[in-house]
């Protein structure tokens, strides 16, 4: 694709800080802009040991600001979009949808537009790229998986504001032939996740001998798929995904919470050298999630096929990656798991 000037939004995030690591290293000849808000789940550094590198910008920025981001496209003259910023829990969007609908949906909108205006007289080796998720599709039973032409059934106030963002995003290009591409991802785990989502939560709870409050009975189950992985699709589809399309990403790993947790006890009780069956005590049936879907499960044969993407990690070699990132990064651990983030655990736990 030759020399490119690519934004990347939530750059700071847990999945964009990946992605961004991984453009600014694999590509020196292109300039990647970082654009982030810096929320409670931007933490800028994700990105130490590329943030001096010469193909590297930050812009501090919030896409739900359009003149903002109307005047930041056109400063910079972008010819590609990796549109990753997004409010992901969804424990936080049950307790605050409209948060939601401003960054998921109206923020995206905003990109749309600047990209169009930016674009529509020469649409040529451009490319926005939203990247979305499996929740779209909604929750699966026993069996099955969800395809690109599985129907949309969003389930919670998250998924639903995704899914939103993704009909936009196809909606510019049957409108406006604006040249888009998405992908779906499933649950992502790894180095530099906020620890109020299940795995980093629980090996720092595990860490700190405090409670692993599983919702429900711990039987829903969710596909895992390695940060770095996403990452890498993320760049094949970027560069050779086909215009228009939607891609499917999973690790074909599927387990049930429960399952999972206890993997997870048992390689923290040999890390911390501590008795076997240890970590396992901390394990605290809570009230289910409001209207938790039970099953997601991705099928990625497109992706393999098209773009000859796989993992290139066995959940075994990932997890035991993973904890270690995070033993290793305690100190990373302390700073995001104070300020905000206490008060946060103290309102969305204390009545479960
Ligand atoms: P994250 O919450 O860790 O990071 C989101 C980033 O977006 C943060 O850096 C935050 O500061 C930034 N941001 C939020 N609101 C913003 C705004 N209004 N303007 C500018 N920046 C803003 O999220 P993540 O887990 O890295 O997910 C990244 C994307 O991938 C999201 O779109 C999410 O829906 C999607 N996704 C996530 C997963 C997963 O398992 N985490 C799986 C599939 C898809
Ligand atoms: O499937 C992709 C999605 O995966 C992404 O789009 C979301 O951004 C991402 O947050 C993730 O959503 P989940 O809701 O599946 O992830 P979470 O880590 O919050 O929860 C995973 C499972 O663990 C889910 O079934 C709920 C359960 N859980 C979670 C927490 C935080 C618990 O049992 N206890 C907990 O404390």
């Amino acid at each position: 694709m030759g020399k490119q000037k690519i934004l990347i939004t939530g750059g700071a995030g847990f999945i964009g800080s990946h992605v961004v690591r991984l453009f600014v290293n694999s590509y020196p000849e292109y300039e990647i802009y970082n654009l982030d808000k810096l929320t409670y789940a931007g933490n800028l550094e994700n990105l130490k040991d590329v943030e001096s590198k010469s193909n590297y910008r930050f812009i501090k920025g919030d896409i739900v600001d359009a003149d903002f981001i109307t005047n930041t496209f056109t400063e910079n003259k972008f010819d590609g979009v990796i549109h990753l910023a997004a409010e992901s829990h969804v424990d936080r969007s049950i307790k605050h949808p409209l948060d939601f609908v401003m960054t998921n949906v109206v923020g995206t909108v905003n990109l749309l537009n600047a990209a169009r205006q930016n674009w529509e007289n020469d649409m040529s080796g451009k490319r926005f790229y939203h990247v979305s998720t499996d929740e779209v599709y909604g929750s699966l039973h026993d069996d099955g998986f969800f395809l690109e032409t599985t129907p949309y059934s969003p389930q919670s106030p998250y998924s639903a504001s995704k899914a939103s963002s993704d009909h936009f995003v196809r909606a510019y290009r049957n409108t406006y032939n604006l040249p888009v591409v998405i992908s779906n991802c499933s649950n992502n785990y790894g180095p530099n996740q906020f620890p109020e989502k299940l795995i980093p939560l629980f090996i720092n709870n595990i860490r700190n001998n405090k409670p692993l409050p599983v919702y429900g009975k711990g039987e829903n189950v969710r596909d895992w798929l390695y940060v770095i992985d996403h990452a890498r699709a993320i760049d094949r589809v970027y560069h050779h995904g086909r215009e228009g399309e939607t891609y499917n990403i999973g690790g074909f790993n599927e387990w049930k919470n429960i399952d999972l947790i206890k993997v997870v006890c048992k390689a923290m009780d040999k890390k911390l050298g501590r008795a076997a069956g240890e970590s396992e005590k901390l394990i605290t049936y809570v009230t289910d999630r409001a209207g938790h879907d039970l099953r997601y499960a991705i099928d990625s044969t497109k992706i393999m096929n098209e773009l000859g993407w796989q993992p290139s990690l066995q959940f075994e070699e990932g997890i035991e990656k993973t904890i270690d990132w995070y033993l290793s990064n305690q100190q990373w651990l302390d700073d995001v798991t104070s300020g905000n983030y206490l008060h946060y655990y103290e309102s969305m736990y204390v009545n479960r």
